[in-house]
């Protein structure tokens, strides 16, 4: 397999279409606040998703469900700020889609239009199809998002492993070859046997980005705050952590305490 890469001054949705067809693996992170977004950006990352997981990470919430329409943009637009090769996809909150077509646009609309993202992704398959359909028709690039899907947390009752069973792998594979024909540019697979993404990803011309999905996949996907090890009570399997974050960031402010509490900061070069 090729690990060619190709030097992309900016990535767009064809972009991500063609290192599928070059064998270019895809990086994809999220990112909600300017600052850990021009990191991200600057790194090489390809794909910036402000994620719902906004409702987890940035609130403290239980699920993704509270999240607004309202603070995604807000997180999304500061992530527009600070971006200058990534390509930003922006989640469709819980509430701002499921009822029905026109909302799932005029939400979509608000989005593009309010914080400058440059696409959307949406949880669910044929259930979401006509939606999917009209912010497509409005130019609106669509992600789709199959597998454990989040937002119906209630409906699954736990985050275990999705498609284990035979009945609904066919429908995964039947939405995700339905995804592809009503126009989407990409699609996220969760949570999901290796080997049932793999043939996912064969199966269709999109990239297939997986989270917890193996690596037969079109690339990956992790939440930032995760890979960094700011947080730690989230120990699934598929997480691999780079840094520990949240043990070192726990020593210097412990130590900026101490050297408050004695004195020692500041120092007489710290100070006018
Ligand atoms: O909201 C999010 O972070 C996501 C990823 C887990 C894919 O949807």
């Amino acid at each position: 397999m090729s690990t060619a890469k190709k030097d992309y001054k900016r990535i767009t949705v064809k972009s991500l279409v063609e290192m599928k067809q070059n064998h270019e693996k895809i990086s994809m992170l999220t990112a909600y606040d300017y600052t850990m977004a021009k990191i991200v950006d600057g790194a090489g990352v390809d794909v910036i998703l402000v994620g719902d997981s906004a409702s987890n990470v940035m609130a403290g919430h239980e699920t993704t469900l509270p999240i607004t329409l309202d603070q995604m943009i807000y997180h999304a637009s500061s992530v527009v700020r600070a971006t200058e090769r990534a390509l930003v996809v922006v989640d469709l909150p819980f509430g701002s889609y499921q009822s029905d077509p026109k909302e799932a646009l005029r939400s979509a609309i608000r989005i593009m239009k309010e914080s400058g993202g440059h696409a959307v992704k949406m949880e669910g398959g044929k259930e979401v199809k006509e939606s999917i359909k009209r912010i497509l028709n409005a130019g609106i690039p669509v992600m789709g998002h199959l597998g454990l899907t989040p937002q119906s947390i209630y409906k699954f009752g736990t985050y275990t492993v999705r498609a284990k069973e035979e009945e609904e792998a066919q429908r995964l594979k039947d939405d995700a070859l339905m995804l592809e024909k009503a126009g989407c540019f990409a699609l996220v697979l969760e949570k999901i046997p290796a080997k049932l993404a793999e043939e996912v990803a064969k199966s269709v011309s999109i990239p297939v980005i997986g989270i917890g999905a193996g690596n037969g996949v079109d690339g990956q996907v992790l939440v930032l705050h995760d890979m960094i090890g700011m947080t730690y009570e989230f120990q699934p399997r598929f997480l691999r952590r780079y840094m520990n974050l949240y043990d070192d960031m726990t020593t210097a402010i412990s130590q900026y305490v101490d050297d408050v509490k004695t004195v020692d900061f500041p120092s007489d070069s710290e100070q006018y």
